[in-house]
């Protein structure tokens, strides 16, 4: 048994080391080694080898059995190198490489970016709300009248049962302050929608980023000081801005807010930027009666509100004429961004 182990030995190695391929020696693999193999048929007969001579033919059968294993792998990787080599001809490594195509965040993407960066650093957290929403919270619950010409079906998309595409992102101040108590300060970013028709400055789905501050006694000095250093912040540190009165039905008083910019070799100009105020009594008055509760009372907390166009944003600080670019996806445009 020791000579047949030993000449099945050498033809298994013969057979492995002249294998020419894969399947070959996966083939050569079953017969040796394998359930019904050539080597497990003879460890079968080991019950025949009398005592002393198991120790002897024990040890002949490990070494056919690891001489095989080991003849398997080398020729296996020899095989390998072989391939590698084979696909490596022609290769011209002179040649300049396929370019990858980078992806670059949209302009969009990128100033929104930045307002979130400055204002998270100034305590503000996110928020969010949808887009689909209740007239209530769009509306009613900010002091807007039923007669407001912005709740006019020419102006807001309605559907038939009454929903609609929030006309502005301040809706996520209802939404937060009927689930949070005071102090809140969160900005909400998010698309809005106007049956606006689309030209130069407009488009009918659009976004903005809206702020809110409340807790006992929040100030116009805070909304300033918060206002200027983001414009700050954003435009660079000389950055000037003032407030002009104005009205928005959810915050009284109420002011629209400009930043004196100078683009490229023009003189500098004011250039209108957003809207805000200090929370109107009547939208916590109405917060109040949705929670059940007064941790809103006009009483016991104030608040600034301000909420502006991110495409105006994006158009300002990059001096983009036309806020249609921003939307049509033209790669010679978002290319300049990248
Ligand atoms: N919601 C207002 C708009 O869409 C902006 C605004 C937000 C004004 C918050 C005051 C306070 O124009």
């Amino acid at each position: 048994m020791e000579q047949e182990l030993q000449s099945l030995l050498a033809t298994a190695l013969e057979e492995i080391n002249a294998a020419a391929g894969e399947t070959v020696l996966e083939e050569a693999r079953l017969r040796y080694l394998g359930k019904k193999g050539l080597v497990t048929a003879l460890s079968a007969r080991m019950r025949e080898v009398p005592p002393d001579q198991k120790a002897a033919i024990g040890s002949c059968l490990n070494d056919a059995r690891t001489g095989i294993t080991a003849a398997l792998e080398t020729r296996k990787a020899a095989l390998q190198a072989e391939q590698d080599a084979r696909a490596a001809e022609g290769l011209d490594v002179t040649l300049p490489g396929r370019p990858l195509p980078a992806g670059a965040l949209h302009p969009m993407t990128q100033v929104l970016d930045r307002a979130i960066r400055i204002l998270r650093r100034m305590g503000f957290a996110l928020a969010t709300g949808p887009e689909v929403e209740t007239e209530w919270h769009c509306f009613d619950a900010l002091n807007t009248p039923a007669d407001h010409p912005a709740r006019n079906e020419s102006d807001t998309f309605y559907f038939p049962n009454g929903m609609l595409l929030r006309t502005h992102t301040s809706s996520v101040q209802v939404r937060t302050m009927q689930t949070q108590s005071p102090p809140v300060r969160i900005i909400a970013p998010g698309s809005a929608f106007r049956r606006d028709e689309i030209d130069a400055t407009h488009l009918s789905a659009f976004h903005q980023l809206e702020g809110l501050y409340v807790a006992p006694d929040v100030s116009l000095a805070d909304l300033k000081g918060t206002l200027a250093y983001f414009f700050r912040a954003l435009f660079g540190k000389d950055t000037e801005i003032r407030f002009r009165p104005h009205f928005f039905p959810f915050t009284e008083p109420s002011y629209e807010v400009d930043v004196k910019l100078a683009p490229k070799g023009q003189t500098p100009r004011w250039v209108e930027i957003l809207g805000c105020g200090m929370v109107d009594p009547a939208v916590f008055t109405a917060i109040c009666e949705s929670r059940g509760d007064d941790v809103y009372h006009p009483d016991r907390v104030t608040g600034f509100a301000f909420g502006m166009g991110l495409e105006r944003l994006a158009m300002i600080q990059w001096g983009i004429p036309d806020i249609r670019h921003l939307i049509e996806n033209d790669v010679r445009f978002l290319q300049q961004f990248a």
